[in-house]
Formats: structure tokens, C-alpha cells, sequence
């Protein structure tokens, strides 16, 4: 999503400035092209020198500078601008931008461009409090500025409370999803993720390596893409995305009942979980002791399969299984697409190098209903997540 775009990111005097590096590392680790702009009082933080080392691109400092006009000027800089993202962002600029004030080369070029703007504010809890600073924030927002929530914590200025500049990596996701198509507004997808455990004794389940990383990037993705997003999770270390319906469960039985519930709203289905075929006939209610034999049978019982029982209640909904295989990928995908009455499966081979369970990234093919089969190569979890995203708005309609 960010690479090849143009972002142009304007970094304000705050004790924050700094971090502003971090995520410049970010954006040009996942391909963006960056262009930064430093007001004044961010040279007094941090030198141009090292924004410009890490962009491979001039810093921007000076509205009236013949050389950098002549080079790439403010307007070009406004105009190439895939997104605007001003991080740290200080009261001050807020305040200029909120009432039509360009009087540098940053306030300028963000009053110049058409592309979504970005503040990540960083300030003193009290400003930030201010009923002169939200009130510019609150008129920012009506005119389509985007802004993100300042994290709480202990402040430079020795003050506890909101007013951290947010997370790196949180500007980076807010970054992508400004980018993203909105292509799936309309559409309530239903994602589930995450192992089942199905309980032994007080202290003991059955389970499997599943992490949720792949089931939670296509919440994520799904929901920046513009959907209502109902994600049903099985134990995870995890945290569930902003702005998802999230209901955890730790049992299959938990997962068919929670997914039973809520079918009729989805338009979409997505089964990522690793949701166990069996569980134990029995449950102890106390701890199961060591024996004096060498070898202790447990008899299990078959849970029932949630994707196939949604299979059978189909309707328009497009149904998307996923298929951890460890051998014979494609005919045990094919035979499940079919069994379960899907639209489409995802098939891993578990066994492959950067596959399958608890890695960042994943190998898939896509075989479709009608024959088709789509390989991906080696992704990140986030970009199989987008991929197959393209795949499922395809068969809503390209909507
Ligand atoms: O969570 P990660 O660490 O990121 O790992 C990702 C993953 C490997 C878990 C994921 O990519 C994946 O392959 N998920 C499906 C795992 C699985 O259970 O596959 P399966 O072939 O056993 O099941 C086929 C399909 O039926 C799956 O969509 C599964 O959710 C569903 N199923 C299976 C059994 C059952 N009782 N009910 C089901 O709904």
C-alpha cells in the first residue's frame, strides 16, 4: 500500500521531532517515496541533514529558497503528494492551518494540496486540553483532516497525560489505510482467526501454533478498505484492532456459536482460524494425575466443522475457507472448496520456509469456484491480506 507513493512529511519543533525519524525509516522501509519539510524550530531538534540521509531526498526548510523552489517547489511538493502527514504536529501549525494562516513553507504546502492530511499531534497535556486547541482540531476535522489520538504517558516537560506523539508503527497504519481504497464501504466481512483450545482438565487444551497474525491482517486490512469488520478470535497475544467488532472465544464450540450468531450480517466470510477438528470426549474437572502405566489414551470427539455448516447456509454471501496443508496442497484445497461450498480457498503449505503459522509472512495459492487458481509469492501477512481483499471485492462486484 505505501510503496511507490509519494507522502510528504512535515516534521514541527517538539521535543518529538526525533521519532519523526523512526517513521521516516518506516516509510522508506516499505517503499514510499518521502519528502520531508522541517519548520524552522524542528532544526532546532533534529538537523536536516539526517532527514534528508534516510529520505535520499533534500529536506524542504524554506519557503523562499531560489534554490529549492527552482529544484521542486512548494506547489510541486503539495501537488505530488499522495498524502500529507505532519508528525510531530504542534498546536501551532494546527492553530495556522485551522485558521487559514501560511506563513512558512509548511503551513503553505499543506493549505496547497489536495491529498489526505494527516496530523499526529505531540504537545504539553494542558495545550492539548485546551479548549482554543481542540476547538481547532474539531474545525480541522470538519473540513476532512485526519488526525491521530496523542498516546498518554509521562511528557518531556515532566507532566503526566495525553500528548505523546503516537506510535511509530500507529502512524504507519493509519498511513496505509489513508491510502487504501475504499472499495469495500458497504460490505460487513466476518474474519476469524486465532487457534481454538479445547480444554483437557482445570490446566490443560488441545491447540495449535496458530498466532491470529494472518487472520487479524485481513481484519485490519478489511476494515481500512472501508468495511464493517467483525472479527471472532481465539486466544491470541494479540491486540484486536481499533474499530472491529471483536469477540474473543477460546473453543470451537465457542467460535460455531459466536459465527452462528452473527452469519446473517456478513456479506463476506474469511475463515483464517485454526479451528480444532476434535476435542476431548470428556473434560476432567480436576487435574489429571500421573498414572502408574506408561501411556494414557484420551479419547476425542469430533467438533463440528463451522465452515462447512456455513457451506450449507451460504446464501449470496461469498465464503472464503483457508487450507493449512502439510502435503498434497492443491487436491486437499480443491477437495475442501468443494465440500464446504466455498467461493474461494486460501491454500498454505504449512511446511515452506516463511508459511503458514506464526510468521510474518505467507505463501498462498487462490483457487476460485470456477477452476481458477492465482500463486502469490512469498508476502507479508498484510499484503496476502490486500491481495486476496482484491479477490473477494472482485466477486462482490468490484464495488
Ligand atoms: O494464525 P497464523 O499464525 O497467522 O497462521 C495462519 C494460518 C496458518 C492459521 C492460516 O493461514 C490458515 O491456514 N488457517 C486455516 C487453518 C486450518 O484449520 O485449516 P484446515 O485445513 O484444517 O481447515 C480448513 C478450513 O475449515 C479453514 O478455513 C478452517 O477455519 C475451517 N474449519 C476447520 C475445522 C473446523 N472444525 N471448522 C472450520 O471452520
Amino acid at each position: 500500500m505505501l510503496k511507490g507513493k509519494n507522502i510528504v512529511l512535515g516534521v514541527c519543533g517538539g521535543i518529538a521531532a526525533y521519532k519523526a525519524v523512526e517513521l521516516l525509516r518506516l516509510y522508506v522501509k516499505a517503499g514510499a517515496k518521502v519528502n520531508v519539510i522541517m519548520t524552522r524550530s524542528a532544526q532546532e531538534f533534529v538537523t536536516p541533514l539526517t532527514f534528508q540521509t534516510l529520505s535520499g531526498n533534500p529536506v524542504h526548510t524554506e519557503l523562499f529558497n531560489l534554490f529549492q523552489e527552482s529544484e521542486i517547489g512548494h506547489i510541486s511538493l503539495a501537488d505530488r503528494a499522495d498524502l500529507f502527514v505532519v508528525a510531530p504536529a504542534t498546536a501551532n501549525v494546527i492553530g495556522k492551518v485551522a485558521n487559514g494562516i501560511a506563513d512558512d513553507l509548511l503551513t503553505t504546502t499543506i493549505m496547497a494540496t489536495k491529498a489526505p492530511v494527516l496530523f499526529a499531534p505531540a504537545m504539553n497535556v494542558n495545550m492539548w486540553e485546551n479548549p482554543l486547541y481542540q476547538q481547532n482540531e474539531d474545525r480541522l476535522k470538519k473540513f476532512g483532516y485526519h488526525f491521530l489520538e496523542p498516546a498518554s504517558g509521562s511528557l518531556a516537560c515532566g507532566w503526566e497525560g495525553k500528548g505523546k506523539l503516537p506510535d511509530p508503527a500507529v502512524i504507519l497504519e493509519k498511513s496505509r489505510a489513508l491510502l487504501c481504497p475504499h472499495d469495500l464501504s458497504g460490505e460487513t466481512i466476518m474474519v476469524t482467526a486465532g487457534p481454538t483450545r479445547e480444554e483437557l482438565d482445570p490446566v490443560r487444551y488441545l491447540s495449535n501454533y496458530s498466532s491470529g497474525k494472518m487472520g487479524y491482517a485481513i481484519a485490519r486490512v478489511a476494515r481500512d478498505r472501508g468495511a464493517r469488520v467483525i472479527l471472532i478470535s481465539g486466544p491470541t497475544s494479540l491486540a484486536p484492532p481499533d474499530d472491529v467488532e471483536y469477540i474473543s472465544v477460546i473453543s470451537a464450540r465457542q467460535m460455531l456459536d459466536a459465527v452462528l450468531s452473527r452469519y446473517q450480517e456478513a456479506t463476506v466470510i474469511v475463515k483464517a482460524a485454526a479451528v480444532a477438528d476434535y476435542r476431548p470426549a470428556t473434560t476432567a474437572t480436576q487435574k489429571i494425575k500421573k498414572g502408574a502405566d506408561d501411556s494414557l489414551t484420551l479419547e476425542l470427539e469430533k467438533n463440528s466443522d463451522i465452515l462447512a455448516e456455513l457451506g450449507r447456509r451460504k446464501g449470496q454471501r461469498i465464503l472464503v475457507g483457508f487450507a493449512a496443508e502439510t502435503q498434497d496442497l492443491l487436491e486437499n484445497a480443491r477437495k475442501k472448496l468443494k465440500a464446504k461450498n466455498l467461493d474461494m480457498i486460501v491454500a498454505n503449505d504449512v511446511t515452506l520456509p516463511g508459511a503458514g503459522f506464526e510468521s510474518d509472512t505467507n505463501i498462498v495459492r487462490l483457487l476460485f469456484r470456477d477452476g481458477r487458481l492465482e500463486e502469490l509469492p512469498c508476502l507479508d501477512k498484510e499484503e496476502v491480506a490486500y491481495r486476496l481483499l482484491n479477490r473477494i471485492s472482485e466477486l462482490r462486484g468490484g464495488k
